[in-house]
């Protein structure tokens, strides 16, 4: 057996569990005690969810660098940790073996220095999917600055409400980004970000498309220019910072119930532990599988499964530059093919989309390869689920359909692939150390099986969520204070005869749109932003492709002659704002929206509407206005 903590039976899987109920701390203690530290912890555990406060393996010191390359390299060093595809496909494949990523990392870590990043500095990573984007997370991580990541397709305004949030003054991008056909101008975003964000003192800009950038001196630097300088000094070998186990590693925004996104804090020992454990136990990975992610690393799958969980457990990490669907639909196929790739780990919306090319752009492509086949970030429905084994995983690979959160650091639920039951659309058991709980809406926890409930989790796990950057109460108020004692995921759940667990999916004002999380408040505030917009709601409706769509029923102050121009210019609006992502796919115009005599609208009949069900709307006598759901019904889109 490769790892030691790794669990390959049903019976080792029960084993591990009650091990890690009865004995949280002796079987987190043993899977620590496996990783490099620089010194060893004082105390396994010390927690309070009330505050909350929690503190995994308090007193020790270490670097996750040191974890995640320096300690490979006696034995793997000449084995690859990055293989990196690019987007164009002429274009040749990069092979980063763990000598030249540890060789690479150690330089950028010069660049940040030299260029005035120090421990505890926040450092905003605005990048596509290029290895230096990795080296980047890395480099930040060697020097102890914290990384915030930030996914390429938000918004000038966005980026500038993060680097406001976290206080950033370094960034590192490029000046575009390759996705597809599509050449992005990140650089030219940064710039316009930077307009309400004087205190950022220094961009670091790699070069990737040749797009024409704007380089202001005294603050923007070229990456290639910044290694060469070091270079010229001598290779540098810079020495991991020592971190203590409880330091922040990274902030990574995310949208919630409320209209401004959280700033989720993880932090380094925690994180470090429960990635490495889940992805060699999920995946039941072996030294010299490929590992294909398809996430962004911009997003927590990428930061847990593309970087940090592969790289601890010393694996190999594919990472695509690009589209499934450019330069055609048989794009993963050819590069499964190319890269012999093991494990493919994507995305329930990327599978409806490349399912509806049919099956023509497999053909000719050798799939054989691969062993395991997984899913996230949103429940997978049973079609995408079945076209998925018969026709990627030929019916021989498990399939393993993780739940998890940019909260939670790393999976929570989820078969263990070959060695727990595994049930279409269901995520199935908790991994070792997770004690899901249901509750109704009094917080009564639910006992027995065949019952739904909201999903909390009972006992930390050692990558819970520590804070939301600067703003702790949010933290405790979010997640810690609608249940006693509990973790509250946001999400409902169903706990099958067998004591399965199936995702039912948000009860909070949270959309999962192509697997992206978008808070409805922060679209309502965008589209409200917009000139002549007196008020608006947004709800989500089934979408064949996104899981779910975004349907806007918006109030103007005066009825516009030209409806179609309205609308698109409020596309517009939202896309300048938050970023393309987050576009209604549909809008409709009302004269008023249901709501209580109190005031507060009444969401359930919209989104009632917005799915077409619109015979049984339930009670409305209580409405202000009981009309106005007809109107709503008539214009329905
Ligand atoms: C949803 C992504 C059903 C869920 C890792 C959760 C899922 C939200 C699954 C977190 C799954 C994620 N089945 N639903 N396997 N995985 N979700 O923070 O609603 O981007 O709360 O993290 O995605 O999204 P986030």
């Amino acid at each position: 057996m490769a790892y030691s903590f790794q669990v390959t039976t049903y019976d080792e899987y029960k084993e591990a569990y009650k091990k890690s109920i009865e004995h949280p701390e002796q079987f987190w203690e043993e899977i620590a005690a496996t990783f490099t530290w620089k010194k060893k912890w004082n105390k396994v555990l010390e927690w309070n969810f009330a505050e909350p406060d929690v503190q995994w393996f308090a007193g020790g010191k270490l670097n996750i660098t040191e974890n995640c390359i320096d300690r490979h390299l006696p034995g793997r060093g000449d084995s690859p940790a990055i293989i990196w595809e690019p987007n164009n496909p002429g274009e040749a494949s990069r092979i980063i073996t763990y000598n030249e990523l540890h060789r690479q990392v150690c330089l950028f870590a010069q660049v940040l220095k030299n260029n005035g990043v120090s421990k505890g500095d926040r450092v905003c990573i605005y990048m596509g999917m290029i290895p230096e984007l990795a080296i980047a997370m890395l480099a930040c991580a060697r020097i102890g600055a914290i990384h915030s990541v930030i996914f390429g397709g938000f918004s000038a305004q966005s980026i500038s409400d993060r680097l406001q949030d976290a206080n950033a003054e370094y960034i590192v991008t490029c000046d575009g980004a390759f996705r597809g056909a599509k050449d992005i101008p990140l650089k030219n975003i940064i710039d316009d970000a930077l307009v309400s964000c004087p205190f950022v003192k220094r961009v670091i800009v790699c070069e990737r498309t040749d797009t024409p950038v704007s380089m202001i001196k005294g603050r923007d630097v070229w990456w290639q220019d910044e290694i060469l300088k070091v270079q010229q000094q001598g290779s540098p070998d810079v020495p991991a910072e020592e971190m203590d186990s409880e330091d922040p590693l990274f902030i990574l925004y995310t949208s919630g119930s409320t209209g401004k996104p959280k700033g989720v804090v993880h932090s380094i020992a925690g994180y470090m532990i429960h990635t490495t454990y889940s992805f060699v136990n999920v995946f039941q990975y072996q030294p010299g599988d490929v590992h294909f992610c398809t996430a962004d690393v911009g997003w927590i799958t990428g930061h847990s499964y593309i970087l940090y969980g592969v790289l601890c457990a010393g694996g190999t990490s594919l990472m695509f530059e690009g589209i499934p669907t450019w330069p055609d639909a048989g794009r993963f196929w050819e590069i499964v093919q190319k890269h012999q790739v093991n494990v493919l780990y994507t995305a329930p919306t990327a599978i409806r989309s490349l399912m509806s090319f049919g099956t023509a752009p497999l053909e000719g492509k050798d799939l054989s390869s691969l062993k395991v086949l997984g899913s996230v970030g949103e429940p997978i429905n049973e079609e995408a689920w079945h076209w998925y084994n018969e026709h990627i995983g030929n019916k021989r690979c498990p399939i393993v359909d993780t739940w998890w959160q940019t909260e939670t650091g790393g999976i929570l639920i989820s078969t263990l692939a070959g060695v727990t039951p595994m049930k279409p659309s269901f995520a199935t058991l908790p991994l070792p150390g997770v004690q899901p709980v249901l509750v109704d809406e009094n917080g009564k926890e639910l006992e027995g099986n065949d019952i739904s409930g909201n999903l909390c989790i009972r006992f930390p796990w050692p990558s819970v969520i520590r804070t939301t950057y600067g703003d702790h109460e949010r933290c405790r108020t979010a997640y810690f204070a609608t249940y006693p004692n509990l973790y509250f995921t946001g999400d409902g759940a169903y706990r099958d005869e067998q004591g399965l667990y199936r995702i039912t999916g948000r009860v909070d004002d949270v959309l999962n749109v192509s697997g992206h999380r978008i808070g409805t408040a922060e679209v309502e505030n965008a589209i409200n932003s917009h000139t002549g917009v007196l008020e608006s709601a947004i709800v989500g409706f089934p979408h064949d492709l996104k899981g779910q769509g975004i349907y806007a029923y918006v109030i103007l102050d005066e009825p516009k002659h030209d409806a179609e121009q309205t609308r698109k210019d409020i596309l517009q609006t939202v896309t300048r704002i938050i970023g393309a992502i987050a576009k209604p796919d549909k809008i409709q115009f009302v004269t008023g929206l249901p709501k209580t005599r109190s005031g507060k609208i009444m969401r359930r009949i919209l989104r009632k509407i917005a799915e077409g069900e619109l015979e049984q709307l339930g009670d409305t006598s209580t409405l202000l206005d009981p009309a106005i759901v007809d109107e709503i019904k008539e214009g329905r889109l």
